[in-house]
């Protein structure tokens, strides 16, 4: 991913209930973090993988006496792991009139999030996104999901970061299952938008590793259209339940693997499965499915032979216990096609169970 200094500008503002913001872009890792608020008296929350690779851009930079360092996990983002990074933070003076600088990917973003929605009912923060997945997609829409226990995502708040200050460039140091796994956020968004940008972002994705101006042109473009979709209903109510389109069952894919499955690449294996159901509720045809999966297989590997060995009760159970669901049926994200997806409930036992069962067996090769 060398190069991706190389990008146009593509500065944005975003609405929200709790205050506009905006997305800034930057050269280099570097120029952003010279960019944030009050740098001399903000607390930072930041991945500790990054000291590693940027280790001479954040010398100096990190006072320890204000500066936590999180591992990025799913353990980390729980529930019970949280509790010592407020103490942490509480300890280091963090304040209500402070700001939290927060460095890393979705999970750093949730955790982040998290902490700045209810430290002192709300304080000012920063986010700085360093995975593909965060600057495409979770930098902005202003939501946090921790863990609980086996339960994924199911603790959380709506509150937007002050500033997301964002550089392509640190994405040279993320490894190509982490960039593939950003991929299928963005090939969300197209498949939500429309056929010809679809196969456009098809066309474009064989030069994803060696050319970043190609990267930078479909993070603005999937920021565009999902600053449309949050806009119009931040608090995820109506049109915004659209992006779930694939979430369902790739949160379930995600947790019956025990998480071997990126983020990214579960969504993309769960919007096939949701096409697939929607041929087997007549919503569209066989066709339409063939094609996606022709197109988007490949990009799974091998991560689809590792869900063709999951067991299907612990998919079915993970099902059940998404907060959308019932034990009866599930609510999920179906198709008509490109551009025309649908919120629908299908019943658990009659539809959902044997469609996977198919899916899982026969589809994954
Ligand atoms: N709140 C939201 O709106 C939202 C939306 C989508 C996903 N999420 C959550 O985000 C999480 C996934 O986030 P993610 O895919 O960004 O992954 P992540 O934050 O787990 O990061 C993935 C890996 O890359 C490392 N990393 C981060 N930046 C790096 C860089 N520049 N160079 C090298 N390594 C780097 C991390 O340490 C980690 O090992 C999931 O928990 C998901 O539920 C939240
Ligand atoms: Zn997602």
């Amino acid at each position: 991913m060398a190069g991706l200094r190389a990008f146009e500008d593509m500065d944005m503002i975003i609405q929200s209930k709790s205050h506009p913001y905006s997305v800034e872009i930057f050269g280099d890792l570097s120029s952003a973090l010279d960019a944030v608020s009050h740098p001399g008296r903000s607390h930072w929350l930041v991945d500790q993988v990054l000291l590693k690779h940027y280790e001479a851009v954040f010398h100096g930079r990190l006072p320890e006496t204000r500066t936590v360092l999180i591992e990025a996990t799913e353990e980390t983002k729980s529930y019970d792991a949280i509790g010592p990074v407020f103490l942490d933070l509480l300890g280091k003076g963090l304040k209500r009139d402070g700001n939290l600088i927060v460095v890393g990917g979705g999970v750093l973003q949730d955790i982040g999030c998290f902490v700045a929605t209810v430290l002192a009912r709300g304080i000012r923060w920063e986010l700085v996104p360093t995975t593909l997945l965060a600057q495409a997609d979770s930098c902005i829409g202003s939501k946090s999901s921790i863990n609980i226990g086996v339960f994924k995502n199911q603790i959380g708040t709506f509150y937007s970061p002050h500033r997301v200050l964002l550089s392509p460039s640190v994405l040279e140091s993320l490894p190509w299952d982490e960039i593939r796994s950003g991929i299928g956020e963005i090939i969300k968004f197209q498949l939500l938008t429309g056929e010809a940008e679809f196969r456009e972002l098809i066309k474009d994705l064989a030069q994803f590793a060696s050319h970043p101006k190609v990267v930078a042109n479909w993070i603005q473009r999937s920021l565009e259209i999902k600053k449309a979709y949050i806009e119009e209903d931040e608090f995820d109510f109506g049109r915004r339940n659209q992006l779930n389109y694939g979430h369902s069952f790739g949160h379930a894919y995600e947790s019956a693997t025990h998480y071997a499955i990126p983020h990214g690449i579960a969504v993309v294996l769960g919007m096939l499965t949701a096409t697939y159901v929607s041929v087997q509720m007549g919503m569209v045809g066989r066709g339409h499915f063939d094609d996606l999966r022709g197109q988007l297989m490949p990009w799974c590997k091998p991560y689809g032979d590792h869900l063709a060995t999951a067991d299907l009760e612990e998919v079915l159970a993970a099902l059940r216990r998404d907060k959308k669901n019932t034990a009866a049926g599930v609510n999920c994200i179906l198709t008509r096609g490109f551009g025309r997806m649908e919120k629908c409930r299908v019943d658990m036992d009659r539809v959902i169970a044997p469609s996977l069962r198919n899916f899982i067996t026969n589809e994954l090769h």
